[in-house]
């Protein structure tokens, strides 16, 4: 090699000829010897993928429990380790005015349409360490393989990961602050919108720097014109996945979700001096409203009549709804007083949106009615509504196919007797992917998990799923943004070309 470049009389394009076939011929060995030789990158995508998880995992608001919520100290923290990831991974970074952290490649010259891969970095409270946490980490694995194949350098279009700052909603009960802002969504009048201590997000951002004006939240918009997909990998959160013993599944649709509040005003008083028949018990009414919900969503048709509803609720339609109350406030939350106010949050979600809103309409009826008949005075306020978001057919199916050709070249990952077929889900959970269907096409990869626990410190996924997640988005990334080799024939024309 030395000598061929010492060569004094050939003529310089020639070298840089031999010099391109040279490494162009080292690159499948540099592959082998650096990243496990049978082109499944485990140390990158399996096992380093897996200790990022436990270390973002541990970065928490809680003693002793993960929670991050928008912008909170630990979140900050978590943008940092995040940064240095995707530097790691050869991109560069930034922040933008949402507190969303962005690593991109550009390529020289493109003028394509960008590849967005994405997930949110908050979480839940007592949160598991893959809800949002895993999506982001895959695709930062995945461009580290790219990075260390040289195929980062042959991207046919900008690719860029962005860890979202928002998803959960847990704080300000509005969700997807971080992807609704990329998408342009988001409204002005979400900085005025408070958390239980009365901090409003405008007050958080300052907090943390940030301009928090409508200007500044326009800054994180991107254009339409400017990306041309969004691809999210998240666990599954359900348990299909593992009930027909297959490590991943494309998502054909995401549930529609409205949150409500409800606020009931009653009569605060003695718990030992105010007879039954006086009171004005908003606890009681508040129980009687979370069985009334429970019954709504149960059996639907009980309470919904052809003629008085939509008329619509067959069973297909009904497919994934359900209702809940996770929250539930008392005031003043004492033994020996009845309480003066109690207010609950209820979530409502379905795949189909007529549904959805039959029963937001119903129930919102329904606590009307029966605060009525109990002398309490209610409120129902509307915090979140999102609408059913299709996944698009196409990146369904370049997904689908980057899944089927990992898990053919992991033969042990699958016992599936239907191993060729990866399965197609609906997801009841929210993802970022419906924010960002405002913005561009979407689609979804979803991991195995255990039991389907999710929004619990039991998430667990298997390692080896980690794995091939990290590598169907290789596949996939290779297969829709990465220009091909240069051949020996093409070195040789580029350089004819040049001299
Ligand atoms: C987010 O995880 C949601 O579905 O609420
Ligand atoms: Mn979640
Ligand atoms: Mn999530």
């Amino acid at each position: 090699m030395a000598a061929l470049l010492s060569c004094p009389r050939r003529h310089p394009s020639v070298h840089l000829l031999i010099l391109t076939l040279f490494i162009a011929s080292l690159l499948p060995i540099l592959d082998g010897l650096e990243l496990g030789g049978d082109g499944l990158y485990r140390e990158i995508l399996r096992d380093e993928t897996v200790l990022r998880l436990k270390e973002l995992g541990k970065i928490s608001d809680g003693e002793g429990y993960l929670e991050r919520t928008f912008l909170s100290p630990a979140s900050i923290r978590a943008s940092h380790v995040i940064i240095s990831w995707m530097k790691d991974a050869g991109l560069t970074t930034w922040i933008d005015q949402m507190g969303n952290i962005h690593g991109r490649f550009e390529p020289t010259n493109s003028t394509k349409e960008a590849l967005l891969i994405g997930s949110h970095m908050d979480t839940v409270i007592d949160a598991g360490m893959y809800d949002g946490s895993l999506g982001i980490i895959c695709a930062i694995s995945a461009l580290k393989v790219l990075k260390l194949t040289g195929k980062l350098q042959r991207l046919t279009r900008p690719v860029e990961v962005i860890a979202f700052s928002d998803e959960e909603g847990v704080r300000f009960q509005t969700t997807f602050l971080g992807s609704a802002a990329v998408a342009g969504t988001l409204p002005e009048s979400i900085l005025r919108v408070s958390d239980k201590s009365g901090t409003t997000v405008q007050d958080v951002l300052k907090l943390n720097s940030f301009e928090a004006t409508a200007a500044a939240l326009g800054q994180a918009k991107y254009s339409p014109e400017s990306v041309g997909s969004y691809v999210e990998v998240h666990m599954e959160q359900g348990p299909v996945l593992e009930a027909l013993r297959y490590p991943l599944g494309v998502v054909k649709g995401i549930a529609g979700q409205t949150r409500l509040k409800v606020i009931i005003n009653g009569s605060q008083g003695h718990a030992g001096t105010v007879p039954m028949k006086l009171r004005r018990d908003p606890m009681v009414a508040a129980a009687e409203l979370v069985l009334t919900l429970e019954t709504l969503c149960k059996q639907p048709n009980k309470f919904l009549t052809y003629d008085e509803e939509c008329g619509c609720f067959t069973e297909e339609s009904l497919a994934g709804l359900v209702c809940t109350v996770g929250e539930l406030l008392t005031w003043p939350s004492a033994s020996n007083v009845i309480p003066g106010q109690v207010n609950f949050t209820v979530d409502i979600r379905a795949m189909d949106d007529k549904v959805r809103e039959t029963i937001v309409t119903s129930f919102s009826r329904l606590v009307l009615q029966r605060c009525d008949d109990r002398l309490v005075d209610c409120t129902v306020e509307k915090k979140h509504a999102a609408s059913a978001t299709p996944c698009d057919a196409e990146l369904t199916s370049q997904l689908e196919r980057a899944a089927r050709s990992t898990l053919s070249s992991m033969t042990t990952m699958t016992s599936s007797p239907a191993a060729a077929a990866v399965p197609v889900l609906m997801s009841g959970a929210g993802h970022d992917a419906m924010a960002m269907a405002r913005l561009t096409k979407v689609g979804m990869l979803f991991v195995r998990c255990r039991r389907g626990v999710s929004h619990s410190p039991e998430e667990s996924v298997l390692d080896d799923d980690v794995w091939a997640a990290g590598l169907a988005l290789v596949n996939f990334v290779d297969q829709n943004a990465v220009a091909p080799a240069t051949t020996p024939e093409t070195a040789t024309a580029e350089v004819a070309a040049e001299s």
